[in-house]
């Protein structure tokens, strides 16, 4: 009798320690799932040289987490001192090939923030990538019709883009058009990311993409001009 009612003392702690490890990863996931709205976003891309028909569009961890001074500290260096403020590591890519083309420039952002540690990004990250979600994003161009040539960047995630850029770029007909990717990573080339951009670019010829976060300004100019940007 008293060896029963040990045995089931052990039975009823398993299960609640169960039950709790349950609830804590329910709420962990919950807690990564769900961010603050951003809010004051561009409806429309930034105009860059006149009759220009390329778009450059990044999405950079900066502009979807809400406290921009808390990501450099919790991960490796993932922002960047700049004239205009904090940037993320895709971003500046991102301006420079703007730069060097005369492209418009439209950053990609998810309609809520991700948390802002390292952590709390990566977990929502992996949820999204497990499961194959399309994240909503806040705002997205209607002008798409205007370009021929998208030069699309990204920081590479979990072993390829973030959902988000899956979202973008399969709200659109993107029929005929021509898809350049570019990343930044931690290590990782591009190529890892190719499959799903592919994927992502139905009726689009998608071009040679770049592992760009310490690409010279030669480099650059070298990849431009193999995708046929400049001369
Ligand atoms: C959630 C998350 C996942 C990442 N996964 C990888 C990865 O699989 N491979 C890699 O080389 N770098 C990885 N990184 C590093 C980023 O790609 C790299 O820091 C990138 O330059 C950040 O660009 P950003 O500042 O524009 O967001 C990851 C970073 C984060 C936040």
């Amino acid at each position: 009798m008293k060896e029963k009612k040990k045995e089931n003392r052990k039975m009823y702690v398993t299960l609640g320690i169960i039950l709790a490890v349950i609830l804590l990863i329910a709420i962990g996931i919950i807690y990564v799932m769900t961010g603050r709205p951003v809010t004051n976003l561009p409806e429309q891309p930034v105009r860059g040289e006149e009759g220009t028909r390329s778009l450059v569009v990044y999405f950079s961890r900066s502009d979807v987490t809400l406290h921009k001074d808390e990501v450099d500290a919790t991960s490796s260096a993932s922002l960047n001192i700049t004239e205009n403020g904090m940037a993320g590591t895709t971003e500046l890519v991102a301006r420079r090939i703007q730069e060097k083309t005369g492209a418009d420039l439209y950053a990609i952002q998810t309609e809520t923030y991700y948390r802002s540690s390292y952590m709390g990004t990566a977990m929502r990250a992996l949820i999204e990538k497990t499961f194959h979600m399309r994240p909503a994003l806040a705002a997205a161009p209607e002008n798409l019709d205007d370009y021929d040539v998208i030069y699309v960047g990204y920081p590479i995630w979990w072993y390829t883009a973030p959902m988000a850029v899956g979202t973008f770029l399969e709200q659109y007909d993107l029929t005929g058009k021509t898809i350049i990717p570019f990343c930044t990573s931690g290590g990782n080339n591009v190529e890892i990311s190719m499959d799903f951009i592919n994927e992502a670019s139905k009726g689009a010829t998608v071009l040679e993409g770049i592992t760009a976060n310490y690409a010279s300004d030669d480099a650059l100019d070298q990849w431009l001009e193999r995708t046929g940007a400049t001369e």
